[in-house]
């Protein structure tokens, strides 16, 4: 064995915290954004993997697939074609970025538009992914609060004012509008043009994350706020990862020229992964619609055995709303219980947990909650893993009081 080489005196100041080797995922495993293992269409993405590269495969003896550097076209035109039916949105391909997963939208959208000391607008609770990046370029992030219509104008208003006071024009108002993550709220359209009006007055666009946006139990969703906007005031981002697969990778952004420019400037990664994108266009125009609703039937199912868990083991001490679509459950313990503390001894028990403080910019207001993935366990494992969550916090925090099993 040769000695490791030292590196430590050679990294970059300001580095994140050391990642550690991956040991596998949990047995109960409620954390992250993991997808329903059965509801992959593993049939359908062989069919289309072959009959795509059939046709194209030679393309790929080009970068970008000779579509370009915005990703593969025919997926473009997907997106774009979806894009208009569902929430409205009217762009042309050119102005839809394929990135790799819409964290890559995240990062090319701070990288253009946000240095050290800038101020940037979020939700309250939201994000974990954005709000740790965020905090790595050095922002000033500031959270307003949320309602049971998601974002609340009067706290973004004041949020306005007060900074408008201070000299400072934030650089954005990040929001989740539709099942936000994690509370699961859908923005109301009268919201939306709320929000719009605001950040039109104050001159701040908006960033809007639409991952979850198909997963909406009733299959509607809101306009998008870039269609209600009609103009380039929005920069819009979407995802695969809810609706086929997060490992696939695969994500968009919408936004126009000449904002684009600077943003695909940046992107010189030599394209986002090209077999993935040939699959997925060859794949979603004749399935997706049909691969959605089933995946929400099945995701729905889980919730309801989740909710039910929950509502037996922890009884009114877990308070939670029934969440109109996605793949998260936003639970709120008593106030002796700190979820950051539950997260590490559930941990040792084989059970995975999302602490809140994670999830929000006031993390002492997070130490109450916890957020649960219901999207990838088994039943089996939902009610298993439940059950030993509330054992362990029974221990550990005296939460749930054994006997009081009534919820609400
Ligand atoms: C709100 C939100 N945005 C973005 C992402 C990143 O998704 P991906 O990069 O897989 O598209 C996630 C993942 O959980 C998310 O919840």
């Amino acid at each position: 064995m040769t000695t490791a080489f030292d590196y430590a005196e050679l990294l970059r100041p300001n580095l994140p915290p050391a990642a550690a080797p991956w040991t596998g995922f949990a047995k109960y495993n409620f954390t992250g954004g993991h997808n329903d293992a059965d509801s992959v269409p593993v049939d359908g993405l062989i069919a289309a993997a072959v009959a795509v590269l059939k046709r194209e495969g030679r393309t790929l003896a080009t970068y970008g697939l000779e579509s370009g550097p915005l990703g593969y076209r025919p997926l473009r035109e997907f997106i774009a074609r979806k894009l208009a039916r569902d929430a409205d949105v009217q762009c042309s391909a050119d102005e839809i970025l394929i990135t790799s997963g819409s964290l890559q939208g995240l990062d090319l959208v701070n990288q253009v538009l946000v240095g050290p000391g800038d101020t940037v607008i979020v939700e309250q609770m939201t994000y974990g992914g954005a709000i740790t990046r965020l905090q790595r370029s050095g922002a000033n992030i500031v959270g307003v609060s949320l309602d049971h219509d998601g974002l609340s104008a009067a706290s973004l208003k004041s949020v306005l004012e007060d900074l408008k006071r201070q000299g400072i024009r934030a650089k954005y108002v990040y929001t989740i509008p539709t099942v936000q993550n994690p509370t699961a709220t859908v923005m109301s359209e009268a919201r939306r043009g709320e929000i719009l009006t605001l950040c039109a007055q104050y001159g701040v666009p908006v960033f809007e994350d639409e991952c979850y946006a198909d997963l909406v139990w009733q299959g509607e969703r809101p306009r998008a706020l870039r269609a209600m906007a009609g103009n380039n005031s929005v920069i819009h981002i979407g995802s695969f990862s809810k609706s086929i697969a997060p490992a696939l990778r695969i994500g968009y952004l919408v936004a126009g020229w000449p904002l684009m420019g600077r943003i695909l400037a940046i992107k010189n990664d030599g394209g986002s992964g090209a077999i993935d994108q040939m699959i997925l266009a060859e794949y979603c125009q004749h399935n997706f619609d049909a691969h959605v609703r089933e995946l929400r039937k099945a995701l729905r199912r889980k919730l309801d055995v989740l909710m039910e868990c929950l509502r037996s083991q922890f009884g009114a001490q877990a308070e939670f709303e029934d969440p109109p679509g996605g793949i998260f459950l936003w639970v709120k313990l008593p106030a002796g219980v700190n979820t950051t503390r539950l997260a590490q001894v559930a941990l040792q028990s084989g059970v995975a947990i999302n602490p809140g403080a994670e999830w929000m910019t006031d993390t002492v207001e997070g130490n109450t909650r916890l957020r649960l993935c219901f999207a990838h366990p088994s039943e089996q494992i939902i009610r298993e893993g439940i059950a030993r969550l509330a054992e362990v916090c029974n221990r550990e925090f005296g939460v749930p009081a054994r006997g009081a099993k009534e919820h609400r």
